[in-house]
């Protein structure tokens, strides 16, 4: 090396930047900070990442930005099919309660709260399902009056959102379950849908040769006064794409047949969904 000065090692490099942040007065935000300098310079290491592709990399995560706006999240779609949304969920959730899932793009707060039983989309959105179940604790008493906030997209793969021919709220509804912890609503049965892959993260699932589909689900938050709440989706046990799930968000234990309905059943339905939910105590976090 000129003037026999050793060249500085990528692990001096790390060192230094790792104790320029040293600093940081706030203790949570010092260890995030830390932790990511840290991987991100072992991600270089590791991969001896070269100066073209570090210049595509910022291109690629400034047009993901580009392309976010009220209408749309290019970067939550981009940590959704990386399972980096699903691995936070998985993190973060309380033992003992129903698994959790993605909440996902389409999240409409404000649903209109409806009746017992009562059916959330129009006749043309698919074939008719009842869902019904029970909340309970983690004891396994019932949860009376818990709030189940429910949303799903229609026979076309739309939401409501994103189809202008759906009326505001379709296929959305809020239910509360009775003294016994029991909840019913009838819905229709849903489809399996492509998310977005006109924008950036669609050339990422392209160059990976990755599918682009969600496996068909029924969205439901739910939730009570002195429990976590859960948010989390009902998968169809019949859905060719559970497997390749382009967000990572199917779980076993979330999965239900559609099953035809038996003689106790309703008649006016094709199918019949059983799922229970368990919520732990706590605050919401
Ligand atoms: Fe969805």
């Amino acid at each position: 090396m000129m003037d026999g000065v050793a060249a500085m090692t990528p692990q001096e490099l790390t060192e230094q930047v790792l104790a320029a942040h040293a600093g940081t007065p706030q203790p949570r935000l010092r260890a995030l900070l830390a932790a990511l300098v840290s991987h991100l310079h072992s991600f270089a290491v590791e991969t001896r990442l070269t100066p073209l592709e570090w210049q595509a990399g910022v291109e690629f995560l400034t047009a993901v930005g580009q392309q976010c706006g009220p209408e749309r999240q290019e970067f939550i779609l981009l940590s959704d099919v990386l399972g980096f949304s699903s691995l936070v969920d998985i993190l973060n959730a309380a033992p003992a309660a129903t698994e959790s899932t993605v909440l996902g793009p389409f999240y409409l707060a404000g649903a209109p709260k409806r009746e017992m039983g009562e059916q959330i989309g129009r006749p043309q959105d698919g074939p008719p399902v009842l869902v019904r179940g029970r909340v309970r604790d983690g004891s396994g008493e019932p949860v009376s009056g818990a709030i189940l906030d429910v949303w799903q997209a229609g026979g076309n793969g739309l939401y409501d959102t994103q189809d202008p021919d759906q009326p505001r709220y379709n296929l959305r509804g809020m239910f509360t379950t009775g003294p016994d912890g029991s909840y019913e609503f009838r819905t229709v049965r849903p489809v399996s849908y492509p998310i977005p892959t006109d924008g950036r993260v669609g050339d990422l699932l392209r160059a990976a040769r990755r599918d682009h589909w969600r496996a068909a689900h029924i969205h439901v938050i739910v939730s009570s006064p002195g429990f976590v709440p859960v948010t989390t989706h009902i998968f169809d046990a019949d859905n060719p794409y559970l497997g390749s799930d382009a967000v990572f968000g199917v779980r076993e234990s979330l999965v239900r047949k559609f099953r035809p309905p038996g003689a106790d059943d309703p008649a006016d339905v094709d199918y019949v969904v059983n799922m229970d939910f368990t919520l732990a105590s706590g605050d919401e976090s």
